[in-house]
Parts: C-alpha cells; structure tokens; sequence
C-alpha cells in the first residue's frame, strides 16, 4: 500500500506547517502573513498546536497521508498531505462554550500575522459556527491540506473518509468552512451548503474574495427523517441557503499589498477562531 492514512506524532508538526503553508499560499495565508509564515509565527503555531492537543487528546485529531514510495530522504518524512479535526462528541452547556473560547483567546497572538485580517476571518468563522452548530455535538473539519505536487491522488479524500467514518462512529454531524478549492470534494462526500461565510477579502486590498462556504454534512450524511431527527437539523442549519454576503464597506489598501493570488484557506493554522 503506497499511500496510508495515520495519526500525526509531535515530530510531524515542522512537515505540517509545512505542507499548510504550501497548500495555502497564496492566498489567504499570504494576505494573513504578509511577511510570510516567519520561524517566529511557525513557532508560536506549533506551540499553541501542542498546548491544544496535549489539553484535549481526546478531541483533538491530526492526521497524515505517508506515501511510503517517497525516498527515505524525503524532506517531510514522507508526509504528503495533513488535516486537523475537533470532535465535540456531546452538546456543551454556555459556561462550557465560554470555556472553550476563553481558552482560545488566552492563547499568545502569532508574530507576524496581519491582525485586521484574521480578525475579521476569525470572526466570521465564530459567528458562523455559532449560527450553525452551537452548543450541539459535532465534528469540525479545522483544516486539510494536501502539498500541491501531490493533488488529485485521493490524499484529500482519504481525510475525508478518515474523519467522516470516525464522525460515523459517534453519531454525530460534521461542520467546515470551505475553499472555493475544497468545495469540490466536499460535495462529492455528502456536505451541504449551508450559507457564504461574511468575510471578502477585497476589504484588504485582495483582487478577489476568497469565498467561503459553510457547509454541515448530516449524521451518517442522512438527511432528517423522524421528528426528532428533524428538529436536531434544524437548529444545526438554521442558516438561510448559501446567499452572497453583503460587501462591507470597502477599506484601503494596505500598505503592504502585494498581489497575491486567489486561493483557498478554510482555517487559520494556529487557533485564531475557536
Ligand atoms: C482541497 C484539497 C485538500 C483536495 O486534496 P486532493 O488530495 O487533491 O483531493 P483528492 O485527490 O482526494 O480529490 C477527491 C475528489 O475531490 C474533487 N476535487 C478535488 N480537488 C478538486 C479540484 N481542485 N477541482 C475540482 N474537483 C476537485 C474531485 O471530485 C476529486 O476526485 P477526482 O480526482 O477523481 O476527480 C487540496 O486541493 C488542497 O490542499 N488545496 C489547498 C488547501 C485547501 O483549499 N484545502 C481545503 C480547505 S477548505
């Protein structure tokens, strides 16, 4: 078996970022961190990573796809392709969620990060979580990414089948935020638009928006059938249809504002949204 799907060791985390860091920029990782993603920001990522997974190992999962026909000399240990999930196997009271944000926010900032911009990404990632899943139990698909010279071999969906048979197992539903470029195969596996994420990146100065899409794949990938199920959907999709966000009002270039190209990104790689 050349390609195999495992659970990440602390010693992958330098083969991560880099693989993020490949995967995403340009993009919004480049409009994020205009300076790029310095050893000062990957360190600072790397240890707020550590702290996450070290303080929930039972919530926290991170995975690879190992190609093992790479060399021995390869410079990732043969890492092609890593994703991030959260698994919130039962509903969370207020003080719970509270908790939970509070230990986000208590995280050191990243060096080097263009604040106005994961701020705003940040908050909107909240408010749509908020909208959509809530308190109720759920698996988040925080981030995948696979190195581009290894695209469209399968590595993304076997994250996906990884993280959905496992969101299968505990009965519960999975939420993410999409990329123009994940959105394919997310619909493939069984997600469901739900709405646009309110974040453009035009208001930075970028050419293009960056969409985003909210999108919830039911248990099971059902859809509701009996009463109660229904009722469950509902408060976890509340959200009209995907619908284009009003555009903000538009902010000045900053200063910095190199072109960077229209690419993807679904969630800040050290733990800005909670
Ligand atoms: C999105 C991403 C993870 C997909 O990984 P991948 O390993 O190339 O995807 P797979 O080979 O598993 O693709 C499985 C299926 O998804 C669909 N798909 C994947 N990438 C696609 C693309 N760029 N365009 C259209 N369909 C695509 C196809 O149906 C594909 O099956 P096929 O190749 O038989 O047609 C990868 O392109 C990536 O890392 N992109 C940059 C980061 C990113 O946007 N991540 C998603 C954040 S929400």
């Amino acid at each position: 078996m050349t390609l195999e799907i495992l659970p990440m060791v602390e010693a992958d985390m330098d083969a991560y970022f880099d693989i993020i860091w490949a995967a995403f920029a340009p993009g919004l990782m480049a409009l994020m961190y205009p300076n790029g993603f310095t050893a000062s920001a990957r360190e600072q990522s790397k240890q707020s990573y550590l702290r996450e997974w070290q303080r929930h190992p039972e919530r926290t999962k991170m995975m690879k796809v190992v190609d093992h026909s790479l060399p021995e000399t390869h410079p990732g240990n043969k890492i092609i392709g890593v994703s991030k999930w959260r698994f919130f196997t039962r509903d969370r009271s207020e003080a719970e969620l509270a908790q939970e944000k509070a230990e986000a926010a208590a995280e050191p900032a990243i060096p080097d990060h263009d604040g106005p911009v994961c701020e705003a990404f940040g908050a909107a990632v909240s408010k749509c979580k908020d909208e959509i899943v809530g308190r109720k139990a759920y698996a988040l698909l925080y981030i995948v990414g696979v190195a581009p010279e290894h695209h469209r071999r399968g590595v993304g969906k076997m994250h996906l089948n990884w993280g959905l048979r496992e969101a299968d197992r505990l009965n519960i539903p999975v939420y993410l935020e999409a990329s123009e470029m994940g959105r394919p195969l997310y619909e493939r596996m069984g997600f469901e638009s739900l709405k646009t994420m309110p974040f453009d990146a035009r208001d930075f100065g970028y050419p293009e928006s960056l969409e985003h899409t909210c999108m919830l794949r039911p248990v099971k990938g059902k859809k509701a059938t009996s009463p109660s199920e229904l009722k469950t959907a509902q408060s976890l999709s509340k959200s009209t249809p995907s619908s284009k966000p009003a555009l903000h009002q538009r902010k000045p270039m900053p200063s910095t504002g190199h072109a960077i190209e229209p690419a993807i990104r679904h969630c800040i790689p050290n733990g800005i949204s909670a």
